[in-house]
C-alpha cells in the first residue's frame, strides 16, 4: 500500500494541491497561477490572498480527483507554512491543518525553500549525497551543500535581491510583463552581448544582484534608443555569468561535485546551457528537474513533508506562518513542546 501525501502550496501567487505517493510518485500536480497581478507588474499580496480562498477548495478537490483517491485514502497532509507572503500563507496553512484535524491525519509545515530543493529527489530519487543545490527562484538565490534529506549546509546566498526578483525588475525596467524571467530569456535569444555590464564583485559564495540593477537603470536612463534584444541578452548572460561562477567555486571549495539547479530561474535554456558546459569543463553531474518541478508547485512540498514526518514526526497544529524563515540545516525530532 502507498503512502498518500497531500501537499498544498500558497505562498505567492500559486495556489497548488498534490497528491504524491511514497515521497517520490507524483499522482497529480494541480496548480491554479494568478494572473490578475500582471496588470499591476507585481504581486499584490491581498489580492493573492483573495484568490487562494477562492481557489483552494476546487484545486484540493482536483488534485484529489485526478489522483482517483478520496480524502479517507490520506495518509498525511503537508503544506508550506513559511517563507512567502504572510495572507496568502495563511489561507494553504490553516486550510491544511484543518483537513489534517477533521480527517484524524498528521499534519506537517514545510519551508518552501526546502520545498524547493526536494524538485531534485522528486525528479532523481537516486540522486546520491552529497550535491549541491543552487536555488534560484523570484524569493531566493541559496547556494546549499545537501547532505543527506533534511540535512543542509547553506554555502552562500543573495546578500539583496533574489536571482528571479532581478531578472523581473529588468523586465519592468524595460516594459515587459510580469513575471519578466521568461520575457528577458526570450527577447535575449534574438540579441548579443552589446553592453557591458559590470558583473557581481562579491567575494565568497554569496551574491548580489542590485548591483546590475543600478547598472541597467542607469544604462537605460542614458540612452533613450536601445536594442531590446542586445539589452536582454547582456543582462542575462552577466546574470548567469555570476551565477555559474559561483556553483564552480562552491565546487572547488566542498570538492562535490554533484549539483542540481532549481526554483523558478532553474527554467532558463541559457543558465541550463552554460551549467552544462560548466559540468563538461569540471567533470561534473549536473541536474535540472522538470520546468514544471522548477516553479512553484505542491509536489514538491509533499514530497519534502514526506520525508520530513518520517524522520520527525508530525509538525503541531499551532505551528505559525512566517514571512521569512531560513531552512533548516540540523532539524531535531518534534518534541511535544513544540506541538
Ligand atoms: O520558483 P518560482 O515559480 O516562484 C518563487 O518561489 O519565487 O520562481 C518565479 C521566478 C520569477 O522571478 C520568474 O521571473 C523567474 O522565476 N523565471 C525565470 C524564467 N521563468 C521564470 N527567470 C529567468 N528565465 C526564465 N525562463
Ligand atoms: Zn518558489
Amino acid at each position: 500500500m502507498s503512502f498518500l501525501t497531500l501537499g498544498i502550496e500558497t505562498s505567492c501567487d500559486e495556489t497548488a494541491a498534490s497528491v504524491v505517493a511514497d515521497g517520490r510518485e507524483i499522482r497529480s500536480s494541480i496548480i491554479a497561477s494568478q494572473f490578475v497581478h500582471s496588470q499591476f507588474g507585481g504581486v499584490v499580496p491581498e489580492l493573492a490572498s483573495r484568490a487562494h480562498i477562492r481557489l483552494i477548495v476546487p484545486i484540493v478537490r482536483t488534485a484529489l480527483e485526478v489522483a482517483s483517491i478520496s480524502l479517507r485514502d490520506l495518509n498525511l497532509v503537508a503544506a508550506t507554512n513559511a517563507p512567502g507572503l504572510l495572507g496568502a500563507l495563511l489561507v494553504g496553512l490553516p486550510f491544511a491543518k484543518s483537513l489534517a484535524w477533521a480527517n484524524k491525519l498528521p499534519f506537517v509545515g514545510v519551508n518552501h525553500l526546502e520545498g524547493h530543493l526536494f524538485a531534485t529527489f522528486l525528479q532523481y530519487p537516486d540522486i546520491g549525497v552529497p550535491f549541491i543545490c543552487l536555488v534560484v527562484s523570484g524569493g531566493h538565490t541559496e547556494l546549499i551543500q545537501v547532505r543527506e534529506k533534511c540535512r543542509y549546509r547553506v554555502l552562500g546566498e543573495t546578500l539583496d535581491d533574489a536571482c528571479g526578483e532581478a531578472f523581473d525588475k529588468a523586465a519592468k525596467m524595460l516594459g515587459l510583463p510580469y513575471p519578466g524571467g521568461m520575457f528577458v530569456e526570450e527577447h535575449a535569444r534574438q540579441g548579443r552581448r552589446a553592453v557591458k555590464f559590470p558583473s557581481p564583485q562579491i567575494a565568497g559564495l554569496d551574491f548580489s544582484f542590485s548591483g546590475l540593477k543600478t547598472s541597467l537603470l542607469y544604462y537605460l536612463r542614458d540612452h533613450r534608443e536601445f536594442d531590446l534584444a542586445d539589452v536582454c541578452h547582456s543582462f542575462q548572460e552577466t546574470l548567469v555569468d555570476a551565477l555559474v561562477s559561483k556553483v564552480a567555486l562552491a565546487v572547488d571549495e566542498t570538492g562535490v561535485k554533484r549539483v542540481a539547479v532549481t526554483g523558478g530561474v532553474a527554467v532558463n535554456t541559457r543558465l541550463r546551457e552554460r551549467m552544462q558546459e560548466l559540468a563538461g569543463q569540471q567533470s561534473l553531474e549536473v541536474f535540472f528537474p522538470d520546468r514544471s518541478l522548477c516553479t512553484d508547485n505542491a509536489a514538491m512540498i509533499a514530497a519534502c513533508g514526506h520525508a520530513r514526518f518520517e524522520r520527525f514526526g508530525p509538525s503541531s497544529l499551532a505551528l505559525p506562518a512566517f514571512a521569512r524563515q531560513p531552512i533548516d540545516t540540523e532539524p531535531q525530532m518534534n518534541t511535544d513542546e513544540h506541538r
